[in-house]
This record gives C-alpha cells, sequence and structure tokens, in this order.
C-alpha cells in the first residue's frame, strides 16, 4: 500500500469535503432505493439450538449457506461483557490522536497496522474508511509491533474476543462438517492450521455517503468471518438476487459469513457473497471482523464427498491457499475483488 489520506481526519478538519478519489464512478454508487424490508429475511441462526444437535437449525443453517451465504448468529456464547468491552476499547483508540495511532501505521509492503490495505496506485479510488488489522493466531504469527499499546488494556481485549471468536469459529467449522456429512473435525483438518485475523474498521460519517463507499465489494478470501457489528448503525450490505441487502445489526448478534474456501470445499453449493460497507451523514460506524484461514499450505479443491450424481464435475481448480490468497490479493489490487479466481 502506498501512504493515503486518514479518513478521520479528513472528516475531523472538514466535514463537508468528499475529494476526489473517494467519489465513485455513477454504476459504482450506493443506490437509494431502500432495500431495508429485506434485511429481515436474512437467516437468524440460533447457535445454542445448532449445538443441541436440532435437525430443525442444522437445516436452517444449510439453507442460509446455500442461499444467502450470510448468517445473523444468536445464542452464541460470547459474553456481552467480551463484545461491550471490545466495542469500547477499540473506540477509544480511534479517538486518540492520529500521530499515537500512526505508531502502529501499516507498512507499505504488508498487510498488517493501522492505514489502509490494498492501495496501489494513485488513480484508485478510496474507501471511505480507516482500519486496524493484526493476525492473532497461531501466536506466533503476531507483529507485536502493530498492537496498540494504548488505550490500556485493549491489546488483552482483542486477544480475549478473538478467542472467544475463534470458539465460536471452531464450533461452526463443525457443525458445517457435520451438515457436508463429514465427521466433526474434518474441515478443521483441512486447515492444516487455523489461522485467524482480526479487522477493525472506521467509517467516519460522510456528507455525500451516496458518492463514495466505505468498504469496496469484495468476498472474504478464507474460510469464514464472524462479525460484529456496532448496535444500532447499519452499513454492511450483501448482494443477494441482484440486490445490495443491507444486514441491519441485532443487537449482540453475530454476522457470520461463507469465504471463498468453503465455496471451493462445498464444490460451489456453500456460497461466498459479495458484500460492502456504505456510510451515513450521521454517525461514525464500527465495525469488528474476524476471519479464518487455513494454513497457506493447505490444498483447496471441491471435497469428494460434495460431488453428486447432480454435480459431477468439480467446478474450482486445485490450489494451495497461500497461492489463492496472493491472487485474490493482486485483484483486489487491481481493482477487481469481486472476480473469485478459482473458477
Ligand atoms: C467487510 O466485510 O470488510 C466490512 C463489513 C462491515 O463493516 O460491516
Ligand atoms: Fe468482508
Amino acid at each position: 500500500s502506498i501512504p493515503v489520506p486518514n479518513v478521520q481526519e479528513l472528516v475531523r478538519k472538514d466535514p463537508l469535503q468528499v475529494p476526489q478519489r473517494y467519489v465513485r464512478d455513477m454504476e459504482d454508487r450506493p443506490n437509494d432505493t431502500d432495500m431495508s424490508h429485506l434485511s429481515s429475511l436474512i437467516p437468524i441462526i440460533d447457535m445454542s439450538l445448532l449445538l443441541m444437535g436440532n435437525e430443525d437449525e442444522l437445516n436452517k443453517l444449510d439453507l442460509a449457506c446455500q442461499e444467502w451465504g450470510f448468517f445473523q448468529l444468536v445464542n452464541h456464547g460470547v459474553p456481552n461483557e467480551v463484545l461491550q468491552k471490545m466495542k469500547d476499547s477499540a473506540a477509544e483508540f480511534f479517538d486518540l490522536p492520529l500521530e499515537e495511532k500512526n505508531k502502529y501505521a501499516m507498512p507499505s509492503n504488508d498487510v498488517q497496522g493501522y492505514g489502509h490495505a490494498y492501495v496501489v496506485s494513485e488513480e484508485q479510488i478510496l474507501d471511505w474508511s480507516d482500519a486496524l488489522i493484526l493476525v492473532v493466531h497461531p501466536s506466533h504469527y503476531r507483529k507485536l509491533d502493530f498492537w496498540p499499546k494504548s488505550p490500556k488494556g485493549l491489546k488483552e481485549i482483542i486477544e480475549e474476543y478473538s478467542n472467544a471468536i475463534q470458539k465460536v469459529g471452531i464450533e461452526l467449522l463443525q457443525l458445517l462438517s457435520h451438515i457436508m456429512g463429514m465427521e466433526k473435525e474434518a474441515l478443521l483438518k483441512l486447515h492444516k492450521q487455523l489461522v485467524q485475523a482480526y479487522r477493525v474498521n472506521y467509517y467516519p460519517p460522510c456528507s455525500k455517503p451516496d458518492q463514495v463507499i466505505g468498504v469496496s465489494p469484495h468476498s472474504d478470501s478464507g474460510t469464514i468471518a464472524i462479525l460484529m457489528q456496532e448496535d444500532y448503525i447499519s452499513g454492511l450490505q450483501i448482494q443477494h438476487k441482484g440486490e445490495w441487502v443491507p444486514v441491519d445489526p441485532i443487537p449482540n448478534a453475530l454476522v457470520v459469513n461463507v469465504g471463498d474456501v468453503i465455496e471451493m470445499w462445498s464444490n460451489g453449493k456453500y456460497k461466498s457473497i459479495i458484500h460492502r460497507a456504505v456510510t451515513n451523514t450521521e454517525k461514525a460506524r464500527i465495525s469488528y471482523a474476524s476471519f479464518l484461514y487455513p494454513h497457506d499450505e493447505a490444498e483447496i479443491e471441491p471435497l469428494d464427498r460434495m460431488l453428486s450424481p447432480q454435480s459431477p464435475q468439480r467446478m474450482y481448480k486445485r490450489v494451495k491457499f497461500g497461492e489463492y490468497l496472493r491472487n485474490s490479493l493482486k485483484m483486489k489490487m487491481e481493482g477487481k475483488a469481486h472476480t473469485k479466481m478459482a473458477r
């Protein structure tokens, strides 16, 4: 990435300015048709029922992954205090002076740290957000220089929150293994090593939210992503049947989506859905994403048991995850985030 302006600072200096570098081409602008009536159709799944082996809920999970690629997870077991501490501490981080946050600035050859990943040219249209991105698991992958020392306790809560999310992630991988007809640990084993990253996004308000995008349309490259949203501020939108459907927050729920790797392993049965984040004129929004990935050396290809008389062909080429990830990063940098590589 190349150094780009800090969006939070830009808005702090002049809340009305929207520099040309952020203004989208007409066809990429968020349309103003209100699709919020569709938000309530996004499946809401109860983890406590899944863990009891409730068949209806397992069917709901199966359908959610096939038809939406996204669902809201309730009764997930992460204590509300942990969610709240994560929110409070990250909000305090973003409130710090820029020079303090820039102690953790993302270097040009890295995707960890505070700033903007995937920015490669002066011409590129920029996202209306800043982010802090860290690899959290396995712990020897951590680059501790990027873990903020202030506010006090942020490092510890990132760790505590990420551990709690990892537990949910592993349970989901076990349940997905089950509904794919495999033994519980099958998907986890296919990871070779479970890798987890944390990304907290800060979207300042924007005086022209219809001209900018908070995070450009993309699908997530890994296996699953688990997102905590701000309680009452919408921003996330997902592609569904040609419409951008908002995922309106349900307080204390987690938004879960299937990534490219699950789509490939499932031979396209489960969908890794294109999504984006939009902004609003009123309020800053913070979102907290955790991503699960396989090890770079893990082989990604449709699993034998996902081939059936109805879909006998493998829809995706075999690829090592590291290679897939590097390719999809390259495509993101070329602004082709919504073209999946392995098809
Ligand atoms: C993302 O998917 O990268 C961000 C989603 C969000 O902020 O809601
Ligand atoms: Fe995403």
